[in-house]
């Protein structure tokens, strides 16, 4: 059986989550669920990022500890990917013991092997992004390119990570593609950047105490990006169940967004190295979420919460939108507007109208009784040239497309029904069943390319259609007969000011 492990970043608990948070965690999660329908498997981890100066700041501002605050945002994280349906194996807190220890280990083994040394480190440092920065890196006034606020001069005595040690076998392993980055541009991105050689890198702070203790000098703790990474690691058993290790790694998928990553293509697989380990073996870098063009986040008070179009909508609306209105790896502009217009076009209008139709005609036509699936014939060779394109498109972690190949099958099946016309046959015309039992296994297989977007309602589409199960991912003739009855509409369409 094969294995799939892929991980989310983990987030920031210093404030909650909002759009741009929840896409990663959502294309993380489709693609954990497509991997499930082909039977893998799978690991899907997730988690938040509760150490650094920036949780210290903001807990001090909330008047709590560092550990009341964590305790009370990462439930909220926890929370707010259950109403998104994310359906995660783990949840790491990067406060657990269990993290620490990992930490521990792996950092110890750095240190052992000789990769780790005391130095004293001035640099200019944004809190926001937990970054020191060159000042040729940013804007004017020396301000931060992500966050656009001024950074600030920190200085301080600490240990230093031999990264320059480790440019040119990570040159060797984007260009030999041991280390695959999708979408492919973004190698050279990753190349450019290692072209220009690695500085070393300061790994522990003096300055504050919220943080993973260094073992060996009770004075440091560690820089949070380097205790964050390790949690990819924690969640398979690192130092502590080598079989379980083995299993998941090196074959991990890190889904991550364009921001960071520098930390996950040059950092990570130069720790993994230094510790001994294989790197990991591919990188899944998203796009951002754009309102009117800029960076939806926390910083910018441009946010669009998640939450309220769960509470508006459904999960499903909001994962739709979001897997099929961007392009895996580039940026993407949103808006409430166009969510509301794609919910009600291709869900409401063409996949729910469809299946409302489907049952409706089999009702009437077959007497409720589900057709034969017929084989496939020249007359319905489209259609598998569609499924067979969504089947790729998973499998490349390219949603958007997946999804498209999904509505090309429902929009093919609808003009299937238009040129059959079963309506106006008699009952029990061959040539309408023939029709109904083609795009009821058509719809089959549509659902299996919406699962991983839209699993609620797909469950909806199947009960209603007869399928008690899935089913295998082809086309399959034949087929018991079940009985059918109208129900519910599953998406009900949207009018302006609500439903
Ligand atoms: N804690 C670090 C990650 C450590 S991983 C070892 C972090 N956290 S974050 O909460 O700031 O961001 C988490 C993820 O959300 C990142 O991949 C980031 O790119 C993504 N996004 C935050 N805002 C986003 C958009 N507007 N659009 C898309 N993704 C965005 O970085």
């Amino acid at each position: 059986m094969s294995r799939f492990y892929i991980t989310t970043p983990i987030f920031y608990v210093n404030g909650d989550p909002h759009l741009g948070t929840a896409y990663a965690a959502i294309n993380a999660d489709a693609f954990a669920r497509w991997h499930r329908l082909l039977g893998d498997e799978v690991l899907f981890l997730t988690g938040t990022d509760e150490h650094g100066l920036k949780i210290q700041q903001s807990a001090e501002e909330h008047q709590i500890s560092p550990q009341a605050w964590v305790d009370q945002t990462a439930t909220r994280f926890v929370g707010a990917w259950k109403e998104l349906a994310i359906s995660f194996d783990d949840f790491i807190r990067t406060t657990q013991d269990r993290h620490h220890q990992t930490v521990k280990k792996f950092l110890t083994a750095i240190y052992e092997n000789g990769f780790i040394e005391k130095g004293y480190y001035v640099g200019l440092y944004c809190v926001a992004c937990e970054a020191y920065y060159e000042e040729s890196e940013l804007l004017d006034g020396n301000r931060c390119p992500v966050h656009e606020r001024p950074v600030s001069e920190m200085s301080e005595e600490n240990y230093f990570f031999k990264l320059s040690a480790f440019t040119d076998r990570l040159i060797e392993l984007y260009e030999s593609g041991k280390i695959q980055v999708t979408p492919e541009f973004r190698v050279n991105e990753v190349l450019g950047f290692l072209r220009q050689g690695l500085k070393d890198i300061s790994i522990t702070r003096t300055s504050i105490t919220w943080g993973v203790q260094v073992p060996w000098d009770d004075q440091h703790v560690f820089y949070v990006w380097y205790d964050a990474l390790i949690n990819y690691l924690t969640a398979i058993g690192y130092g502590e169940d080598d079989t379980r290790f083995a299993d998941w790694w090196p074959a991990v998928h890190h889904l991550l967004g364009k921001d960071i990553i520098r930390f996950h293509a040059v950092w990570w697989p130069a720790m993994c190295l230094a510790a001994g380990i294989d790197p990991p073996s591919q990188l899944l870098v998203s796009g951002w979420l754009l309102v009117d063009g800029a960076k939806m986040s926390k910083s910018s008070h441009n946010q669009i919460d998640p939450l309220s179009v769960v509470r508006e909508l459904s999960s499903d609306a909001l994962r739709y939108y979001l897997l099929s209105a961007t392009s895996f790896g580039s940026d993407g502009d949103v808006s409430l507007e166009r969510l509301r217009a794609t919910y009600n076009a291709d869900l409401a209008n063409d996949l729910g109208n469809l299946v409302s139709r489907t049952v409706a005609l089999i009702v009437q036509k077959l007497g409720g009784r589900t057709p034969p699936v017929p084989a496939l014939d020249e007359r319905i060779e489209p259609l598998q040239a569609m499924w067979l394109e969504g089947v790729a498109a998973w499998n490349e972690f390219r949603p958007n497309a997946a999804l498209g190949a999904a509505m090309e099958m429902v929009r093919f099946s609808n003009s299937l029904l238009e040129q059959y016309e079963p309506w106006r046959q008699p009952v029990d015309d061959p040539a309408s069943a023939w029709c109904l039992g083609v795009v009821r296994e058509a719809l089959r297989l549509a659902t299996a390319l919406l699962i991983p977007a839209v699993p609620d309602a797909s469950a909806g589409v199947l009960a209603r259609l007869g399928w008690h199960e899935l089913g295998p991912l082809e086309w399959v003739a034949g087929g018991e007969v079940c009985e059918l009855a109208r129900a519910e509409p599953l998406f009900p369409r949207l009018v302006k000011g609500g439903r």
